[in-house]
């Protein structure tokens, strides 16, 4: 597998590989929110609003043009630029390529009383083309756990539970232990406890398993996972997990750091800013 660490400037990293031709089957990205905080690891400050949505502008036009025409691209935001980025996203990918907001819904932290506690992230999806390779079944979650409803529950002559509906004088069963494909509403990943042994010690990192799913269902095996906003290397990890090959791109150094520890079984070639290539290595040797 042929794993890269980019650790420069996302615009930078993305121009490198359109110019090598490369092209990858799937991007997730967690850019900055535009929260106004410095988090140590990195700074989410920006000059002016025009100059951060310049910079994710340029990162977006950069994905488009290294994403084959199978592929898809899945940014993670919030409410603060969530309208903004839906718009460019329309404008580059057009609205035709989108697929999917999905709604990541979390308990963690404090209680608003002026307004309703923001208690989820936006997820916006868009495909490349209508042959973009996606399969909900990749992370079917029990239909029991799927859903709880008002119809009829039930068990079988072999000891299965099940809800019936009658309809069209037809009766239909609806095993519970039958795998239901998720809707755009996730509630069951939780977002990452003070003390959960995943982490890393690394600012604004997203669980696992939110990018297992994604990986699942939106590349197979062998393709190639991209992350220009990597900082820990969740989605790095996952795709590695999962078989598949990975490109991460990040500008602070303690995302390199963090990557390194936390890929340390993945062969990886670091790229550096001053175009200096460290070849592919187990991290750890
Ligand atoms: C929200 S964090 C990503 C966290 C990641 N999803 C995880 O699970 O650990 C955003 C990352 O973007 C990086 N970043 C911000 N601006 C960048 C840029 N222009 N080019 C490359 N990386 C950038 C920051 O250093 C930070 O690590």
């Amino acid at each position: 597998m042929n794993n890269e660490f980019y650790f420069c400037d996302a615009r930078r990293g993305l121009a490198s590989l359109a110019a090598q031709g490369r092209c990858v089957q799937l991007c997730y990205i967690d850019p900055p929110f535009l929260t106004g905080r410095d988090f140590g690891a990195y700074a989410d400050r920006y000059a002016s609003l025009e100059d951060y949505y310049d910079m994710m502008r340029a990162v977006l036009q950069g994905i488009y043009a290294v994403l084959d025409p199978k592929g898809s691209l899945f940014v993670h935001i919030d409410e603060r630029t969530h309208a903004r980025l839906r718009l460019m996203l329309d404008e580059i990918f057009t609205p035709a390529g989108f697929r999917n907001e999905i709604i990541w819904a979390y308990q963690t932290g404090g209680r608003a009383t002026r307004h309703f506690s923001r208690k989820h992230d936006t997820i916006l999806f868009y495909a490349k083309s209508p042959h973009a390779y996606f399969d909900a079944m990749q992370a079917a979650v029990p239909r029991a756990q799927a859903r709880a409803n008002h119809m009829k529950r039930a068990v079988d002559e072999e000891g299965r539970a099940y809800r019936a509906i009658r309809s069209g004088g037809k009766i239909y069963r609806y095993y519970d232990d039958e795998g239901v494909p998720p809707s755009d509403v996730w509630e069951d990943i939780a977002h990452l406890q003070q003390r959960d042994p995943e982490r890393t010690g690394y600012p604004t990192q997203k669980p696992l398993r939110l990018l297992e799913r994604i990986v699942r269902c939106a590349s197979r095996p062998g393709d190639t996972v991209m992350d220009t906003f990597a900082g820990s290397g969740t989605t790095l990890e996952a795709a590695f997990r999962l078989g598949r090959a990975f490109i991460g791109m990040d500008s602070s150094p303690e995302a390199l750091k963090t990557v390194r520890a936390r890929l340390k079984d993945a062969e990886m070639t670091v790229r550096m800013e001053d175009g200096g290539i460290e070849p592919a290595s187990r991290a750890q040797e």
